[in-house]
Order: structure tokens, then C-alpha cells, then sequence
């Protein structure tokens, strides 16, 4: 992983204050590690059974991605919600691969605040615009994108091969609804990203 890269602009104080607000309020939203990676596996199985992610392939997203923007929300000691995200640098987008909290931890913000964090860090990394796909009747996840100025630019009727629909929602990075959401937060993004496989750093 390119540590050096992508830790971008971002200072450790920036990455502190981020942290410390999400530790006032009961929880600690930061960078995926190597040791949750099997906890980040089983919240996926838990909320999408029929789909989940492997374990292998979350971890090729920390070790050898280093577009690959990895969140988690811990509270309790427990692993309650993660964020999975891409940039396509040369197109300036990225896309939300995946934003679940588990089920006992929903209606807490949680969600709310891995998406913020999600979006700061993708425009921090040069995206302009984030791409999601959503069940068309996946309200839960609808209101909080429309939250953040998500909105349908199309849909797909097999786009994962199982004659299941998706919409495609976009936001632009500095459109009002967002800037509003993320205020200055938006240009350094989250914090700094730990280093991982490929950097030769451990990810910590
Ligand atoms: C979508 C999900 C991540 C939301 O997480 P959460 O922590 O419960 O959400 P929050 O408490 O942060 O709520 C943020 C916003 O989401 C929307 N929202 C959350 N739950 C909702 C519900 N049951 N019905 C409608 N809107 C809802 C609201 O707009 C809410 O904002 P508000 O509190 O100002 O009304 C969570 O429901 C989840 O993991 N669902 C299953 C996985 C999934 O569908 N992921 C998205 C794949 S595209």
C-alpha cells in the first residue's frame, strides 16, 4: 500500500481532532487494521449474507489498493460498522463499495458519520464525484445518501448477475449538500492512512 501517498496533505493533528470527536461521542471512527479484518468479514456476512465480501478480498483492498479507502467504527470493542471505498484517480471519481453497520448499532449515526468520512477522504485523494449502487427499495440506505445529495443517475437490472436491480447514485464532492455536510472537513479529508503490504508497513 502507498502509505506515503496517500497520507496527502492531511497533518496528525487533523487526524486527531477526527478521531477525538468520534471517541467524545462514544465511538472511534478511524482506518481499517490487519486485526479487524476478520471482524469487518463476519459484520459483512451478518449484513449481506447473500453477497458478503471474502475475507481475502478485503484484504487485498488493505495490502495492495492504494486507492482503497478502508473505515471502521468501533464502539463497545466491537467492530459495529466498516466503509469500503475506491478512487479511479485518472477519472476522478470513486465509488462506495460498502457502508454497513450492524444491526444492534443502527440509528446512532454511525452510518452517517462513516459516510462523511468516506466522502472527506475521496475528495482529499482528487475524486470530484462518488458513485453508489443501492437497492431500489433499500430505504434505510436512500435517506442517508439523499442526506449528502445522492441522486439516481441509472439503474441496472443484473448488475451483480442475480436479476437483482441497483440504482446508481452520484454526488458531486463539492456540490451544496455535501459542503454543507463536511464543512472544512472536506478538503483534508480522514486522517492519515496506515501503511500496509506494500509500503513494507505494518497496518496500524
Ligand atoms: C444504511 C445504514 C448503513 C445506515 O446506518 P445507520 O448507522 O443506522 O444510519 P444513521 O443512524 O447514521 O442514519 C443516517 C441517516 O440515514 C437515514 N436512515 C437511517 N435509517 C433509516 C431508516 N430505517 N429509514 C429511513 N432512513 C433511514 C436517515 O436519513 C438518517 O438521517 P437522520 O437520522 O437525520 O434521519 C444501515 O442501515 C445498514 O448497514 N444497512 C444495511 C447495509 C446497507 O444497506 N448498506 C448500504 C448498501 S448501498
Amino acid at each position: 500500500m502507498n502509505s506515503s501517498g496517500d497520507a496527502s496533505t492531511v497533518s496528525r493533528s487533523d487526524h486527531r481532532s477526527d478521531q477525538d470527536r468520534a471517541s467524545a461521542a462514544g465511538a472511534e471512527l478511524r482506518w481499517a487494521r490487519r486485526e479487524d479484518l476478520e471482524s469487518v468479514a463476519d459484520l459483512d456476512r451478518e449484513v449481506f449474507p447473500e453477497m458478503p465480501y471474502p475475507l481475502f478480498v478485503l484484504r487485498q483492498h488493505m495490502d495492495a489498493r492504494p486507492q482503497s479507502i478502508f473505515l471502521v467504527i468501533e464502539a463497545d470493542e466491537t467492530i459495529c460498522g466498516y466503509a469500503l471505498a475506491t478512487v479511479v484517480s485518472n477519472h476522478r471519481k470513486a465509488w462506495l463499495l460498502a457502508l454497513a453497520v450492524s444491526e444492534d448499532y443502527r440509528g446512532q449515526s454511525y452510518g452517517d458519520r462513516l459516510l462523511a468520512a468516506v466522502l472527506a477522504s475521496c475528495a482529499s485523494r482528487g475524486a470530484r464525484r462518488v458513485l453508489i449502487t443501492v437497492r431500489p427499495n433499500n430505504e434505510a440506505a436512500l435517506g442517508l445518501y439523499k442526506k449528502y445529495g445522492f441522486h439516481k443517475t441509472s439503474s441496472e437490472e443484473n448488475y451483480y448477475g442475480n436479476r437483482e436491480p441497483r440504482e446508481i447514485m452520484q454526488a458531486k464532492l463539492q456540490g451544496d449538500p455535501i459542503r454543507a455536510r463536511l464543512g472544512g472537513g472536506l478538503s483534508h479529508g480522514f486522517g492519515s492512512k496506515p501503511g500496509g503490504l506494500l509500503s513494507g508497513e505494518a497496518g496500524s
